[in-house]
């Protein structure tokens, strides 16, 4: 797909279709109004037989329309005009392409990004058209042997914005290209099967980024994270025939000196629970588990693609996690690789223990702060659904800036305490500390109260995820999510927003 933005006059635009809004209760938009008066009132006179209500959703496709260079005018729905927004405005081009996707259109002016929103300029508008046209565009069919996408038939999208707009825009165009390549790669990552998607394949895939962009990657095998004395990963990985692999990436876009972001992904590439084996429904579904990796993956090739002036580390360690003769025992006592023991009274709270030797890792980079990606807990699921990824913190500010990040890219967050309160239900009678908690209330932050347990040293925030990776149901696939919210915070950073 080929992005471009315009402005000036859209009437004399020669393409296959121009696109335009419709409020409820029949009312053309500013941009549809605009495009009318070329028209002589054209478009009015369709609204007003009563062939387009405006009702979100919908479309009408017109031929021919005169007065209008393009071939086509397609009226889309916006909804009540009192209530559009961020999300109304995503669900119109989402809802364009799909109307346009099997027509003969194959270059295709936007004017929606002309509407306005309260508090969301051109850039906006643009940066997350192009996230939605992706979205809609996506088909989970890598691996049938007839895929569904077979006629693309849209070639050429463009955003039409005022004049003195054009140049933000045109950057913000970039940026949505380079995040949606981002949220695309997680999606195919997410969605492969774990035959395929394989601790070794997580690897591979790192490497071939680093090669494609020029970052650096180097990989620990097995001898690696036993010299580490990375005992807590190395625990989850002894029950599969998967060699677990330890993923360093590193992007060095800024000063040689300026503290790292450090990234770090909880890459479990198949979660059968281990020995405390999960219930078979649904367990299909576990070979997300590596979603946390694979929104790594996706956000460094977003940074990438978008040469943020920062330094970032991406962590990912990758295994299995599979009942077996060799299988770590509930009840086995393993020591972290920062010296603090850990029982491990349930095999399935799997994510914390690679982590956890993540975490101690990222020290030795000195960070900035660190932001791990997880998911960590059926819980979140319980509390949040699939709108909002769970944010838990030891740093306000980080947690701030997180939030934002996930508002302004529609990727949102919801933050949950972590008062010491709820450490006090990490308690073991053998060992430093045990991977559950004795009760599952809360079980989403104390989920995270282990991991803070081995981030004393630096800022840090958790993203559980569990809920808003994937999609489960008739549509089940991977979201690509955070990469969104990830991708602007490292913007934001870079004060590129
Ligand atoms: N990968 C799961 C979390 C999960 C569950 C994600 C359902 C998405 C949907 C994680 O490893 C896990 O099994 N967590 C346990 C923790 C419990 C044993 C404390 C859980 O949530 O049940
Ligand atoms: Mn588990
Ligand atoms: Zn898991």
């Amino acid at each position: 797909m080929e992005f471009s933005i315009k402005s000036g006059s859209p009437e004399k635009v020669r393409c296959s279709c121009i696109v335009v809004g419709v409020f409820e209760a029949r009312t053309l938009s500013m941009p549809a109004r605009k495009l009318d008066k070329s028209a002589g009132s054209y478009l009015a006179g369709i609204l007003r037989q009563g062939d387009m209500e405006g009702k979100a959703g919908t479309t009408q496709l017109l031929h021919g329309t005169p007065g209008i260079a393009a071939e086509r005018v397609l009226l889309v729905g916006l909804g009540k005009e009192g209530d559009f927004g961020e999300q109304a405005y995503r669900d119109a081009v989402a809802t364009t392409v799909k109307a346009l996707k099997n027509t003969g259109s194959k270059d295709v002016l936007i004017t929606l990004s002309d509407l306005s929103i309260a508090g969301r300029n051109a850039a906006w508008k643009v940066r997350q058209g192009v996230l939605a046209i992706h979205d809609a565009l996506y088909r989970a069919d890598r691996l049938k042997s007839k895929r569904d996408n077979d006629k693309p038939s849209l070639g050429a999208i463009s955003f039409l914005v005022a004049g003195k707009d054009a140049k933000s825009a045109a950057a913000a165009l970039a940026q949505g290209e380079a995040i949606a390549q981002g949220m695309n790669l997680t999606r195919e990552l997410g969605n492969l099967p774990a035959n395929i998607c394989t601790p070794t394949y997580l690897a591979q895939q790192a490497q071939k980024l680093a090669k494609a962009f020029k970052l650096k990657c180097t990989v620990l095998e097995r001898a690696g994270m036993e010299k580490l004395g990375m005992g807590s990963l190395l625990s989850v990985a002894r029950g599969s025939h998967q060699p677990p692999q330890f993923i360093v990436l590193q992007y060095q876009g800024g000063k040689a000196k300026a503290k790292p972001i450090v990234l770090v992904g909880k890459g479990v590439t198949f979660d059968t629970g281990g020995i405390s084996l999960k219930p078979g429904a649904e367990m299909d579904e576990m070979k997300y588990d590596m979603s946390g990796a694979a929104s790594v993956l996706g956000t460094f090739h977003a940074l990438a693609a978008m040469k943020l002036p920062l330094n970032v580390v991406g962590l990912i360690p990758a295994t299995e996690n599979m009942p077996g003769g060799a299988a770590t025992r509930p009840g086995d006592i393993v020591t972290s690789m920062s010296g603090q023991t850990i029982e491990i009274l349930n095999t399935d709270a799997e994510g914390r223990l690679i982590l956890c030797d993540a975490l101690t890792y990222a020290e030795r980079f000195e960070p900035d702060c660190v932001v791990d990606v997880a998911t960590l807990t059926g819980a979140c699921v319980i509390a949040l659904g699939a709108v909002a990824s769970g944010l838990m913190a030891n740093d306000d500010a980080l947690a701030h800036s997180l939030l934002e990040a996930g508002q302004t890219s529609g990727d949102r967050a919801w933050q949950l305490p972590l008062w010491e309160d709820y450490q006090e239900m990490l308690k073991s009678n053998f060992a430093d500390i045990p991977n559950i908690s004795g009760s599952r209330a809360a079980g989403t932050i104390t989920g995270a109260c282990f991991l803070a347990r081995f981030t004393k040293k630096y800022r840090w925030a958790h993203l559980d995820i569990a809920g808003t990776a994937w999609r489960s149901g008739k549509d089940k696939g991977s979201t690509g999510r955070p990469v969104p919210l990830l991708a602007h915070f490292l913007l934001k950073r870079a004060r590129k927003l």
